[in-house]
């Protein structure tokens, strides 16, 4: 008898440091443990809960605010309220992983991992659980998952955050067909970009992107998007469209790359010097000015966000040279819209720079 007293005493005492614990560090874990006690029993003998996203997908700009709406009701309605929970999570549109974004009880929420801090539930009206998430980055596309749990029920809906923004094909300094995936992430990320995904390749393709090089895209496939067919990009037999290789092996295969960028906070400009610069001048240009040498993303968002349209190559980060035109006229280039490259020129010639300011 003494014997399992002693027991008893010993696993309170542990049960008790576990309570203390979790309190100390969790607080809003251990809150919910005892609101789930403190409400009581579910009743759910033909209440139905219903949770719904209206949209299936929702577009955003970088750095922008964005509202993923979701609801949820009880069929037949209830005459009060009941507390319940909401987790909003996210999969990255390369993963199979699922990371938790916020969790909810009432109006006490908590943020996880890179949303920390930057999300927080709408909650306009009862059943309101749509997710607010300030100044959205590249790496925020995917889908998200409302699920809302009253007691043991526990139901959710899907939307997908997509950004707005402009793809663009890149190309190794070393020539065609050096990068290889991960090669590829890095040179997106340098310029200011992510490697851009299926979906948001055939939408350029859809505006009219025409390039005849493949390139990585992030589920790890290689494709590349004709508008116009004709030798040598798959031949005139092949109606327009985004043609696949498929999903190629991330070390060992090489090819070049679609970066996607979307607008900008500040704005890029081309910095005017009569002897005009080498590029390590440009570089030293740009920092005197109070700015940075401009990416090559930075220069397409600047482009396509902001109407950038200048007649003069300019170096930028990577040591190529661009210029970026959204009004075709002669002695400017190419006949279309678009940011045309001069390639990488000897480090030593001089041009004009394009400097980017985040102001
Ligand atoms: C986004 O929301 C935050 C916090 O609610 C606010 O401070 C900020 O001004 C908003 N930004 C924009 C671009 O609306
Ligand atoms: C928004 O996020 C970017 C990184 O994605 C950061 O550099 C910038 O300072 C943030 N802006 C605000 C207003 O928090
Ligand atoms: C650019 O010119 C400066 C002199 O103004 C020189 O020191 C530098 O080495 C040159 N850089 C290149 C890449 O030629």
């Amino acid at each position: 008898m003494e014997k399992l007293r002693t027991l008893l005493a010993l696993i309170l005492q542990v049960l008790y440091s576990c309570m203390a614990y979790s309190a100390s560090t969790n607080t809003f874990f251990y809150q919910d443990v005892f609101n789930a006690n403190g409400n009581g029993e579910i009743h759910f003998n033909g209440i139905k809960l219903q949770v719904e996203t209206p949209l299936s997908s929702v577009f955003a700009l970088r750095g922008s605010n964005v509202t993923l709406p979701c609801r949820f009701w009880y069929e037949p309605p209830l005459n009060s309220p009941r507390r319940v929970r909401v987790k909003w999570s996210w999969s990255p549109v390369t993963g199979d992983r699922e990371v938790d974004v916020l969790a909810a009880i009432g109006h006490r929420y908590r943020s996880f991992g890179d949303f920390k801090d930057r999300v927080y539930l709408q909650q306009d009206r009862p059943g309101d659980t749509a997710l607010v998430i300030t100044n959205v980055s590249l790496s925020d596309i995917g889908r998200y998952r409302c699920e809302v749990i009253d007691g043991l029920e526990d139901e959710s809906a899907m939307v997908d955050l997509e950004l707005r923004g402009v793809v663009f094909p890149y190309q190794s300094r070393d020539g065609r067909y050096r990068l290889t995936f991960p090669d590829a992430q890095q040179i997106c990320m340098g310029q200011d970009a992510t490697v851009a995904t299926f979906d948001q390749l055939y939408m350029a393709w859809q505006e009219g992107l025409d390039w005849c090089n493949a390139g990585w895209l992030a589920d790890g496939t290689v494709q590349y998007p004709i508008n116009r067919p004709r030798h040598p990009c798959g031949g005139l037999g092949l109606a327009p469209g985004v043609r696949s290789y498929g999903a190629r092996h991330k070390h060992f295969h090489h090819y070049d790359v679609f970066c996607f960028s979307s607008s900008l906070q500040g704005g890029v400009y081309y910095l005017e010097n009569p002897l005009e610069f080498n590029f390590t001048e440009a570089v030293r240009a740009c920092i005197d000015d109070g700015s940075q040498i401009a990416t090559v993303g930075q220069l397409f968002a600047a482009w396509r966000f902001l109407g950038l349209d200048r007649c003069d190559a300019g170096w930028l980060a990577d040591g190529s040279l661009r210029y970026p035109i959204t009004t075709p006229r002669s002695n400017c280039g190419p006949h279309k819209p678009g940011v045309h490259s001069f390639g990488f020129p000897p480090q030593r010639s001089r041009h004009g720079v394009y400097c980017y300011s985040s102001r």
